[in-house]
């Protein structure tokens, strides 16, 4: 059976496709000639992963899933959440997020925060949602190379390095990502697998 992952994201496709038995084959955006960007300015994780899902659902008619990801930080209210890539501009970068977010919390005490992703998967016409989180906090300076986007200044909870230095193996056991996955693959083997 196809199923469309809502993304141009290679790796992200590649990920879960190693994840999923034979009987599935997931395809990207590109495969189903999508190119557009995908609007996402809803209020949720959930409003803009559903929002993905249904667009490309109401395109191809294929069973299809969507995922978005925030960061929740505590001391600012649980911003930036869903606004998390273009935090400090449109342009999606991923130092300036840091440097803003550092700023913002500076001299702060509570410094508590999680990823959080949301993944919304229309299969057989009915819409299902699947969450994974991660607690941490903010540390007060980057550690790491490795990953992407808040990884440098996030310490999970009973972790003493960062997202930033671990290996993505490592990230992959506890990661909101990887448990927002699991729960979707769990799902799909367990019914229809
Ligand atoms: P997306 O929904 O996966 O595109 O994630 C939205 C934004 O959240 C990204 O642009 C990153 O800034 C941030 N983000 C998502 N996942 C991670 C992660 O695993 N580590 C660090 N930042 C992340």
């Amino acid at each position: 059976m196809q199923l469309i992952f809502a993304t141009n994201n290679k790796h992200k496709i590649r990920e879960i496709a190693s994840l999923l038995d034979d009987s599935y084959t997931v395809i990207g955006l590109g495969d189903v000639d999508i190119s557009e960007d995908i609007p996402e300015d809803g209020e949720t994780l959930a409003d803009n992963a559903l929002f993905k899902a249904r667009y490309v659902y109401d395109r191809t008619g294929m069973n299809v899933f969507a995922d978005d990801t925030g960061l929740e930080v505590d001391e600012l209210g649980g911003a930036p959440g869903v606004h998390s890539a273009r935090f400090a501009g449109e342009n999606k970068d991923s130092e300036a997020n840091i440097t803003k977010l550092l700023g913002l919390l500076e001299g702060k005490r509570n410094r508590k925060a999680r990823f959080r992703t949301v993944i919304a998967l229309i299969f057989n016409n009915q819409e299902y949602l699947f969450e994974g989180t991660v607690e941490g906090e903010i540390i007060e300076v980057r550690k790491g190379k490795e990953g992407f986007g808040y990884d440098p200044v996030f310490l999970s909870e009973g972790h003493e390095k960062t997202f930033a230095e671990i290996p993505l193996s490592e990230k992959n056991r506890i990661s909101h990502r990887a448990q927002a996955m699991r729960k979707l693959i769990n799902f799909l083997t367990t019914h229809h697998g």
